[in-house]
């Protein structure tokens, strides 16, 4: 709902769904300012006044009554007087500063960015539209306010009305400013392997923050950043989330200023970047999803979780998918005799997909093999992949296919060819490598289509139902042959738009087609993504134990049908670590259960054991890929203490609870988990009935056990 008033030349924009209120105000024509954001409040009369009057050192236009620098401004301009971050810097075509853009209107439409983007039908949207009288460039600040959720989505449109270039230097997708400064920030951060760390920090006097400038959202950072209160814990205390839809560089920054007032910009990352923007031509930042609420960490996991699931991510996969993956069964000596086999293994444990990895296309045996010809290796396969594929449909398993799109090598073809598609290549500086390979100039239409014919050819010759999308480096350097000098800070933002057009193309023509999102594990795991893809590999690090702990904080923002989990081997192949069979089996079942190892080395035992696994996965699928999951510990960095998750599905009367003891003591003493969000009834647990209330507040009884990183569950009926 809007409520729109107006007080002598300012104008009051009260949005507000069931449970909260968003309030804007417009001053004098040209100030944008937050009034107030949080729970509901029936109505505004302003008993929070503005800051008026000129402190040392402010600035002001004329009779302004207000200083740009001491206003908690929705949107604000550099060099305009506002001395902290501000989401926005704009010049002219002589480079003149754009400082106060004026109030011209608003509207209500809803205005569906071509960028992802939350796919709300319903909501309470508004555009306040703003023109720089110089320039005419009309700048639109959009907001929708999600039915029935504590969630606002924010982004800005610049449409160039004018007859000359501007150059956007800057253009944030989220300005909030707020004038208490009482608030921690939560950021994720990692590396390949040891991916979704996170991190609270104090806000300190000053600027601090994070930025990706990889390409790719990255494991280093996670596009996202919370502000939670001094009392934020696993069920309590305040945030503001702000996740950034985009899978590009990003840069989140925070300033605590003289006054102790908070300022958090969101966005594209404006190092390097420059985006000319001719006359007629119209640019929009990627959307920020932005939720307030309190009630602590599970509040956030819920509400990002439900978000999600309803307006992202488009719930393609609908049965049951159990993969079979070469990867680690195989490596890069995948051939057809791997797969052949594979198929069996499948049959054996009633898994329906089966994924042909890395190393099935010529010149590719190694990390330093060819990339980018993508013709099938018929010394591997001299029946080409479509035998494989047919045989594996002929058994109603699914047939799928590892790629790496976005990549050439100097051994392939396509580089002896098309040289000047390549990223970066220039004959003056060195050619910068990473895991051997070069990134393609997706910026650039040509090799846009190129991809999406490779791929679609790929797709159909060889009857796909999946798609692996990898992606091994990162960007560096980022420049491009095909455009000319003055654009090169546009080439970032334009690669990201290139891949999302490819993207958008296949899922245009194959709308059945399943893809999993890929960059040696979660390097490019983002809202982004999400919007095309179904799941994600989180992590090349397969040990279930520290995987586990990687998907319970990943939870704090995704849901689980995100998630790809496989069994792998023990010891595990990357850090050596033993598990049983039942503890990799079990941490294997969230999200979208795999087997990446060759089930031929278990015995027939522990293969029945795998194929009940599969039986349990398929019946409990509303629960392990489509419930919830909520923290019962709160995120961990590493994996020595304990990390539990209750997982459960409003329409399913089963809760599972998966504990992970972490390192063990000598000390054999119980302890106690209280549950926290069962819903009130009546449970049964090892055929006994207790509340909810009981299980809720005095827990359940974790038994000591003996040796490292044992893994329980429990299984909790409805009565
Ligand atoms: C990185 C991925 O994360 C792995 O699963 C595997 O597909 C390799 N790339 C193949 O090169």
């Amino acid at each position: 709902m809007l409520r729109i008033k107006e007080v002598g030349s300012n104008i009051i924009f009260h949005l507000s769904n069931n449970c909260v209120s968003y309030i804007i105000e417009v001053i004098d024509g040209h100030f944008v300012v937050k009034r107030y954001l949080g729970i509901k409040i029936p109505y505004f009369k302003g008993s929070n006044e503005l800051d008026k009057g000129h402190h040392a050192f402010s600035v002001y236009s004329g009779n302004d009554e207000f200083s740009a620098t001491n206003l908690p401004l929705e949107y604000s301009f550099s060099q305009n007087g506002d001395y902290r971050i501000t989401g926005c810097s704009i010049l002219n075509k002589k480079r003149m500063p754009l400082l106060f853009p004026n109030y011209i209107g608003f509207n209500q439409d809803k205005n569906i960015p071509t960028l992802p983007h939350i796919r709300a039908s319903q909501g309470t949207f508004l555009n306040l539209i703003f023109e720089d009288q110089n320039t005419h460039l009309r700048i639109t600040l959009h907001y929708c306010l999600l039915d029935n959720s504590p969630s606002i989505v924010r982004w800005v449109s610049f449409n160039n009305k004018g007859k000359s270039i501007v150059h956007l230097c800057k253009a944030a997708s989220l300005e909030l400013n707020l004038s208490n400064s009482d608030w921690s920030y939560l950021t994720f951060h990692g590396t390949h392997a040891n991916e979704f760390v996170p991190s609270f920090c104090r806000i300190n006097d000053g600027i601090q923050g994070i930025v990706s400038t990889r390409g790719a959202s990255s494991p280093q950072y996670q596009p996202f950043m919370a502000l939670v209160d001094k009392n934020f814990n696993l069920t309590s205390g305040r945030f503001i989330a702000c996740h950034l839809i985009w899978s590009g560089d990003f840069k989140f920054n925070i300033e605590k200023d003289q006054y102790d007032s908070i300022s958090l910009i969101a966005g594209i990352n404006n190092e390097n970047f420059d985006y000319i923007l001719n006359p007629d031509q119209k640019f929009t930042t990627p959307q920020v999803l932005v939720v307030f609420n309190d009630g602590g960490l599970a509040n956030l996991s819920k509400n990002f979780q439900q978000i999600y699931s309803k307006y992202l991510i488009q719930n393609r996969i609908t049965d049951p998918l159990i993969t079979l993956n070469t990867w680690e069964m195989s490596y890069f000596k995948v051939n057809e005799e791997v797969c052949l086999k594979a198929i069996k293994n499948a049959k054996k444990v009633n898994a329906n997909l089966l994924v042909v990895d890395d190393g099935w296309f010529v010149n590719r045996n190694s990390e330093k093999g060819q990339l980018g010809d993508w013709k099938v290796d018929r010394e591997k396969f001299p029946n080409g992949l479509r035998k494989v594929s047919d045989l594996a449909h002929k058994n109603k398993i699914k047939f799928g296919l590892w790629v790496e799109p976005e990549m050439g090598t100097v051994s392939s073809q396509l580089f002896k060819k098309h040289n000047d598609w390549i990223l970066g290549l220039n004959k003056k500086s060195p050619l910068l490598l990473s895991r051997n390979q070069l990134v393609l100039d997706l910026s650039k239409l040509e090799v846009q289509k190129y991809l999406i014919r490779i791929l679609s050819t790929l797709i159909k010759e060889n009857k796909l139902d999946y798609l692996k999308w990898d992606f091994n480096r990162q960007l560096a350097p980022v420049f491009s042959q095909n455009i000319n000098s003055q654009r090169q800070g546009e080439v970032s933002y334009r690669y990201v738009i290139g891949l999302y057009h490819i993207l958008q193309e296949l899922r245009k023509e194959f709308p059945k087609l399943i893809i999993e999102n890929c960059a040696s594990g979660g390097g490019r795991l983002d809202p982004g993504m999400l919007f095309y893809t179904d799941q994600t590999w989180v992590s090349d690090l397969t040990d279930a134990v520290a995987r586990f702990r990687i998907i319970s904080n990943l939870a704090t923002l995704y849901p689980l049908e995100v998630f790809s989990s496989h069994l792998s081997k023990s010891p595990n192949d990357q850090d050596g670590r033993l598990l049983s069979l039942e503890t990799r089996l079990t941490l294997s079942m969230m999200g979208s259960f795999g087997i990446e190892m060759d089930i031929n080395s278990l015995s027939e035992a522990d293969i029945q054991k795998v194929k009940k696994c599969v039986e349990c996965f398929k019946e409990h699928f509303e629960i392990l890929h489509n419930g919830y999951c909520l923290p019962l510990t709160p995120l961990r960095k590493n994996i020595e203490k304990p990390i539990s998750v209750l997982l459960g599905n409003q329409k399913k009367n089963i809760i599972w609870v998966v504990y992970s003891y972490g390192i063990t003591s000598a000390v054999h003493v119980p302890k106690y988990l209280p549950l926290r969000y069962l819903d009130k009834g009546e449970y049964k647990l090892n055929g006994i009935k207790y509340s909810s209330e009981e299980l809720n507040c005095a827990g359940i009884t974790v038994k000591p056990v003996i040796g490292d990183f044992k893994v329980h569950t429990w299984y909790l009926k409805r009565i």
